[in-house]
C-alpha cells in the first residue's frame, strides 16, 4: 500500500521535452486513470514511474520513498501492458511463480499467493495449460494475476484490454474495477477507451502534449470541463463547439461574467432537444438541416447543419423518423450550455 507522488517531473528525448512538468498526488488505494492523445506521453509517464525510463528532472515517490534512481525491481510495483508477454515454455503456474522464486519467497507462501489470485481471477481450471492453450481474455488473466501475486504497492496498466474484443473488454473492466477496490492497491491505469477511463476511475487526468490539461473526478470532467480540450476529449459523440457574439441579453441570460466579442458556445449531444413548434424555451434554438442519420441501437445520432455550414450532433431516442434533408429547429437550455473564451478556456 503507497501513496504516489509526481513533483515536477520532466523527460526530454533529444531536445525534445515530451514529459513538461507533470505533478500529481495519487492517494493510497485510488484508481488514477490518464487519458489524452496518442503521443501525448501516457506511456512514458508510466514507465518513468515503473523506473523503466529515466526521469530529466523532478521527483518521483512510492510510499513517501524517492524513486528516482531506484531499478524497476526495487520500487515494489506491477505492470500490466497491452502485449501480455507470458512466457510461452511455460505453465500459467509457473508464470505466476516465477517473479516470486525470483525474489525468494517461499514455497507455500508462493502457493497461496497462486491459489488466492487464481480463485479471484477464476484461472484455477487453466493453472497446469501454457499460454498458448489459452484464449486473449484467459491470457489477460494470467497478466492480471501475475501482478496480483507480487502483492505490489502499486499496479501499473498501459492499455491492457486493447488487445480484446469488445465484449470481453467490458467484462475484464467489470472485473479489474471489482479487483481493484477489493484488493485497495493504488493504481494508475491508461486507457484510450472512453467508457473505461470513465467507469474506473477514482480520479481521471487528462494529458494534453505533455502537460497536465485538468484532473478530477469523472463527472467533474464531464460536467466542468476546465478547456475545449477536454470539453472534446471527455463524452462521446464530443460536446459541440459553436463560436458565437456575445450579446447584451444573452450577458444577462446566462447570468455570468462574459466577455464581449467572440466565445465558445459548448453544447453536448445529449443537451440538444428538438423544439417543439412555437414554444418559447428559456436556452438557444438553433435551426439546422438533417446530413446524417446514425441509429447505434437505443438512441440515434443527428448531424445537422447550420446555415453556417457548421455541423452540429445531436442524440435522439433510436427510432426517431427523421430522415435527411429535413429541416429541424433544435433547443439546449442555458443551464446546460459551457461557455469558453477565445484561448479555450472555460468561462462558464
Ligand atoms: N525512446 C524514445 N525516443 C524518442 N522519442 C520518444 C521515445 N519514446 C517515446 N517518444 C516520444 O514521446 C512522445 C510520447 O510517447 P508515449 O509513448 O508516451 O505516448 P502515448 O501517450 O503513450 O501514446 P499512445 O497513446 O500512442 O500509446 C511521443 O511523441 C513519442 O514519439
Ligand atoms: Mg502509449
Amino acid at each position: 500500500m503507497a501513496n504516489i507522488a509526481l513533483k515536477d517531473v520532466r523527460k526530454t528525448y533529444g531536445s525534445i521535452e515530451v514529459i513538461k512538468g507533470v505533478s500529481l498526488d495519487i492517494a493510497d488505494g485510488e484508481m488514477l486513470v490518464l487519458v489524452g492523445p496518442s503521443g501525448c506521453g501516457k506511456s512514458t509517464l508510466l514507465r518513468m514511474i515503473a523506473g523503466l525510463e529515466s526521469i530529466t528532472a523532478g521527483t518521483i515517490e512510492i510510499g513517501s520513498r524517492v524513486v528516482n534512481n531506484l531499478e524497476p525491481s526495487e520500487r515494489d510495483i506491477a505492470m500490466v501492458f497491452q502485449n501480455y508477454a507470458l512466457y510461452p515454455h511455460m505453465t500459467v503456474r509457473q508464470n505466476l511463480a516465477y517473479g516470486l522464486k525470483n525474489r525468494n519467497t517461499p514455497k507455500d507462501e508462493i502457493d497461496r499467493r497462486i491459489a488466492d489470485a487464481a480463485n479471484a481471477l477464476e484461472i484455477e481450471p487453466f493453472l497446469e495449460r501454457k499460454p498458448r492453450q489459452l484464449s486473449g481474455g484467459q491470457r489477460q488473466r494470467v497478466a492480471m494475476g501475475r501482478a496480483i501475486v507480487r502483492e505490489p504497492a502499486a499496479f501499473l496498466f498501459d492499455e491492457p484490454l486493447s488487445n480484446l474484443d469488445a465484449k470481453l473488454r467490458v467484462q475484464m473492466r467489470v472485473e479489474i474495477k471489482r479487483l481493484q477496490r477489493s484488493l485497495a492497491t493504488t493504481s494508475v491505469y491508461v486507457t484510450h477507451d472512453q467508457m473505461e477511463a470513465m467507469t474506473l476511475a477514482d480520479r481521471l487526468v487528462v494529458l494534453n502534449a505533455g502537460r497536465i490539461e485538468q484532473i478530477g473526478t469523472p463527472i467533474e470532467l464531464y460536467e466542468k470541463p476546465a478547456t475545449t480540450f477536454v470539453a472534446t476529449f471527455i463524452g462521446s459523440p464530443s460536446m459541440n463547439l459553436l463560436p458565437m457574439e456575445i450579446s447584451e441579453s444573452w450577458k444577462l441570460a446566462v447570468n455570468s461574467v462574459v466577455p464581449a466579442g467572440t466565445v465558445t458556445l459548448g453544447v453536448r449531444p445529449e443537451d440538444l432537444h428538438l423544439a417543439e413548434p412555437g414554444s418559447a424555451e428559456n436556452g438557444i434554438k438553433i435551426g439546422v438541416t438533417v446530413a446524417a442519420v446514425e441509429l447505434v441501437g437505443a438512441e440515434s445520432y443527428v448531424h445537422g447543419i447550420l446555415p453556417n455550414r457548421q455541423t452540429i450532433v445531436f442524440r435522439v431516442p433510436g427510432r426517431s423518423r427523421i430522415t435527411v434533408d429535413e429541416p429541424l429547429t433544435v433547443h439546449a437550455d442555458f443551464k446546460s450550455l459551457h461557455l469558453f473564451d477565445e484561448v479555450g478556456k472555460r468561462l462558464r
